[in-house]
């Protein structure tokens, strides 16, 4: 848990959505702005920073290792980059609460440093598997001691680095991210290959930052020993929290809603892809490109969905945003099925169970896979549901509250300060009835 007071929401059925809003900045975005911020010669300022419990984790853990950082204030926080090798040993064991790209980030960026840390979290990332990043430092030569897998890890000091050539075993950003920073301290070339595309945003940072990479394809390649040069960031809106607000839509009668300056990376719009299979009135606007991320307004209106099968290439790249995509198949007509998305098991919960035994308490037959969910489209009911301690479960089953029978009550909704911290007033400016109580 990342907060001590329990929270609930209650959520009145009916609404729909309008007006214009900006949700906050981009969660990946926002960590790598601080990490790769810290390790550049020079001063970066960001902009559009989220200052949810997960970004500010990374943001104190740099702070601890001695990185001067100012703010955050309105979204703006100055890094004071310290280079390469400016880095000082933390004084005490470094706490990043709920996140996971923050533990797995990390691990590959400490390998390379001359001192010892210990990364520890809440109780759900300490739950989550850490194999998938130690397995490939330790090819590169680093020393890491786990628990069975899993948090604490305690990063061993002094280990020299090697290059590796490394497929990953699962499309995942985060074990990709992990071996390039990892790698920019390896002696030689790193280079990793993914099974699918994955977000590709520390790619991107990385050559803003005047660091060189080499992707064909599938394949992302870097030498070790360069150097980051400062620059300004300007983090586009998250996708992922849009999400919520473009199914609230796209499944409320009368909704018109405009989402402004949403980061719309091709590694990132699965929803948009998914939502427009199942019928959704889906249009981008203001087209841009910000920092080297590409930006638009997104303007969704209701419109009937329909059930489908959602192609398994569109899986990685809607990662994160299936708890709400699972809410607009069970207002579809007809069934939506999901396969080859046996990720979402491990994320901050089980998330195909959570949403399946759910949305069952709330009516809806979705029935679990091993690797996703069957879903028949019907009438969402009332009931009290779970969150899970997960933010996207949270808020998925809220916006679930547009197409319901009546009063929803989503336990343990604390989390969603972790990613989204303004949900509640947004979703009721946008025009849903949602009230967050003391459990
Ligand atoms: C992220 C990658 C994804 C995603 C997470 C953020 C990132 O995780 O689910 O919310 O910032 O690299 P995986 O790499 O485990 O798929």
């Amino acid at each position: 848990m990342s907060s001590e007071q329990k929270k609930n929401y209650v959520v009145q059925p009916g609404g729909k959505f309008q007006g214009e809003i900006r949700v906050p900045g981009d969660k990946s975005i926002s960590h790598r702005s601080i990490m790769l911020g810290s390790l550049a010669e020079g001063v970066t300022e960001v902009s559009g920073f989220l200052e949810g419990e997960d970004a500010l984790a990374t943001l104190a853990s740099f702070r601890a290792m001695g990185v001067q950082i100012d703010g955050p204030k309105d979204g703006k926080v100055t890094v004071h980059g310290v280079g390469m090798h400016g880095l000082k040993a933390p004084e005490d064991d470094v706490y990043l609460g709920n996140s996971g790209t923050s533990i797995r980030l990390l691990s590959g960026l400490l390998s390379g440093q001359n001192f010892e840390s210990t990364l520890t979290g809440d109780k759900s990332l300490s739950g989550r598997p850490m194999r998938r990043v130690t397995d490939p430092l330790a090819q590169m030569g680093a020393t890491i001691d786990s628990h069975d897998g899993k948090p604490p890890l305690t990063i061993k000091a002094g280990n020299k680095l090697s290059g590796i050539t490394y497929t990953l075993p699962m499309a995942s950003a985060q074990v990709k991210s992990c071996v390039l920073l990892a790698g920019m301290y390896a002696e030689g070339t790193t280079t990793v290959t993914e099974p699918a595309p994955t977000r590709d945003h520390t790619e991107r940072m990385l050559t803003g930052m005047g660091y060189e990479v080499d992707v064909q394809g599938d394949t992302v390649s870097l030498q070790g020993g360069g150097k980051l040069t400062a620059t300004n960031i300007d983090v586009p809106a998250d996708i992922s929290s849009a999400t919520f607000f473009m199914v609230g839509a796209a499944i409320s009668e009368g909704s018109d809603l405009t989402l402004t300056h949403v980061g719309i990376n091709p590694t990132r719009i699965g929803v948009i892809n998914i939502l427009r299979l199942m019928g959704a009135d889906i249009e981008l606007s203001n087209e841009g490109l910000t920092g080297g991320e590409p930006v638009a307004d997104i303007r969704i209106k209701y419109a009937p969905l329909k059930g489908i099968k959602i192609p398994e290439d569109q899986v990685p790249l809607a990662i994160d945003e299936f708890p709400a995509l699972f809410v607009a198949a069970a207002c579809a007509e007809g069934q939506t099925v999901l396969t080859g998305a046996e990720e979402l098991r491990v994320k901050e919960s089980d998330r195909i169970q959570a949403m399946a035994d759910g949305l069952q308490i709330l009516g809806i037959d979705a029935q679990s896979t091993e690797d996703g969910i069957i879903i028949n489209g019907g009438v969402i009911g009332s009931g009290e549901v779970e969150s899970h301690d997960d933010h996207r479960i949270a808020m998925s089953f809220a916006i679930a509250g547009l197409q319901a029978g009546g009063t929803i009550v989503v336990n343990d909704c604390a989390n969603v300060a972790t990613s989204f911290p303004n949900f509640v007033s947004l979703a009721n400016e946008a025009g849903l009835e949602l009230e967050e109580v003391d459990d």
